[in-house]
């Protein structure tokens, strides 16, 4: 197992292009799902992600080729309709293959994922989209099986507007029977993309980028020629980073997808130039406590939410930040205090005491962006910082030690 050993407390300059979203890219390669013949997508980012995913293609019988951050995937010949438990337990967004499998094939065998770190996570909204769709849907030997011989359009609303199952509904429902509208949909950018390289495809979608999706389902798609937008949480956790330590440059970002997270580093008293396609950050002087609540899209990412916290634990006074869509999402709270952070938790909510420094100590990621927020934090904190189990920070992060030292800082992977 790799572990990523940091020595704190240098100060960082230069610029970094940042990726193509890991959550963007996970729906667009299950889209390639609904059409025969060969799809192509640019600037996708290697993960251990796009890793998981290409392996799950493989057993459903797409083939892919991945070379260069270009993906291609021939979705002709699928021989299997199944994402076992070995590959959906590392990886949650598994569960996109089903929206297109049983639209194409009336049949999907999907892994029922579990729980996670950040509390229960269920699917129900996708399997009540899919019921309402028309789908028969049976759980077996922890299986959920899906099976509708034509998927016919229909009303679906959701409670809270989810990224999946706006996603997975959005994928089914394109080559349904009749009309779908989806009434409190997500509208995070990739949502906004799925729907756009759906089009592209020959979907018929109106609204997106709304709250209200409405699809005319079509009888078949073609393949599709795309390229992955940025990935606006690793931007956002590159900006952090910078508000800390230096100024740097991220290029090939999208500033619009990051509203909300450059107003708040500007009320925190960070100097931002934003361009159309870069943001140049500068290290605060004096960085102040800033309150955040996450939300959904446009309002603050949940995904930056631990790297807020990292950034607040060095602030100018006392901050509270709440997670209002994910409860239990907190687990680097007890690893940043190990670095020294004031950080008590009560509920859905940190109230995190800004100190002066933080000091160097071994540390263990936990989730995706638990251990980015791990990273920030050890790059300020004085002395050596050693943070294992760094797969999962590989899970959703290209290359970040080697992008962290292009800019100078002491950062290296080691095995443990
Ligand atoms: C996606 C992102 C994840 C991000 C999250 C919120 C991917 C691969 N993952 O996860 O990084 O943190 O959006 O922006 O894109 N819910 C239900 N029932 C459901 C589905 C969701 O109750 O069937 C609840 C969830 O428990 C959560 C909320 O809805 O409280 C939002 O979840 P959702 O948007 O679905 O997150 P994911 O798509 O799993």
């Amino acid at each position: 197992m790799d572990k990523l050993v940091v020595h704190g407390g240098k100060t960082i300059s230069g610029s970094v292009d940042i990726s193509g979203a890991k959550n963007a890219i996970l729906p667009l390669m299950a889209a390639t799902l609904l059409v025969e013949g060969k799809s192509t997508i640019r600037r996708v980012p290697d993960l251990r992600d796009t890793r998981t995913f290409l392996r799950l293609l493989d057993i459903i019988g797409a083939h892919s080729v991945f070379m260069d951050s270009k993906l291609t995937i021939d979705a002709s010949n699928i021989t299997s309709f199944e994402a076992p438990y070995d590959l959906v337990k590392t990886m949650r967004a598994s569960f996109y293959v089903m929206g297109p499998l049983l639209a194409r094939f009336g049949e999907a065998r999907v892994s029922l994922p579990g729980g996670c770190a950040w509390g229960p996570r269920p699917v129900d909204y996708h399997l009540k989209g899919f019921e309402k769709l028309g789908a028969e849907i049976i759980l077996k030997k922890g299986n959920i099986i899906a099976r509708a011989k034509k998927l016919k359009g229909a009303q679906i609303h959701f409670e809270i507007p989810s990224v999946g199952a706006t996603a997975n509904i959005t994928m089914a429902a394109v080559l349904a029977e009749g009309v779908t509208q989806i009434t409190n949909a997500a509208m995070e950018p990739h949502i906004v993309q799925l729907c756009d390289v759906l089009k592209k495809m020959g979907a018929q979608i109106e609204g997106i980028g709304t709250t209200t999706l409405t699809i005319h389902g079509v009888k078949e798609l073609r393949p599709v020629n795309v390229t992955t937008i940025p990935d606006m949480i690793e931007a956002g956790t590159f900006l952090m980073a910078g508000a800390l330590m230096g100024k740097i440059t991220l290029n090939k970002v999208d500033p619009s997808h990051l509203s909300i997270v450059t107003q708040k580093l500007e009320q925190a008293g960070a100097t931002l130039g934003i361009n159309d396609e870069s943001i140049t950050i500068e290290k605060c002087n004096e960085l102040q406590a800033v309150d955040i609540t996450t939300d959904v899209h446009p309002g603050f990412p949940t995904d930056l939410q631990a790297q807020w916290i990292a950034l607040m634990s060095v602030a100018n006074g006392s901050s509270h930040i709440t997670d209002t869509i994910y409860n239990d999402r907190f687990s680097h709270v007890p690893e940043l205090n190990r670095l020294g952070a004031k950080i008590t938790l009560k509920k859905n909510r940190a109230f995190v005491s800004g100190v002066k420094t933080l000091k160097g100590a071994p540390v263990m990621s936990t989730d995706i962006r638990a251990s980015a927020s791990l990273v920030i934090a050890a790059l300020i904190a004085k002395g050596r910082t050693d943070i294992s189990r760094i797969y999962h920070i590989d899970r959703g992060y290209e290359k970040i030690e080697e992008k962290f030292k292009s800019l100078g800082a002491e950062i290296s992977r080691e095995s443990e």
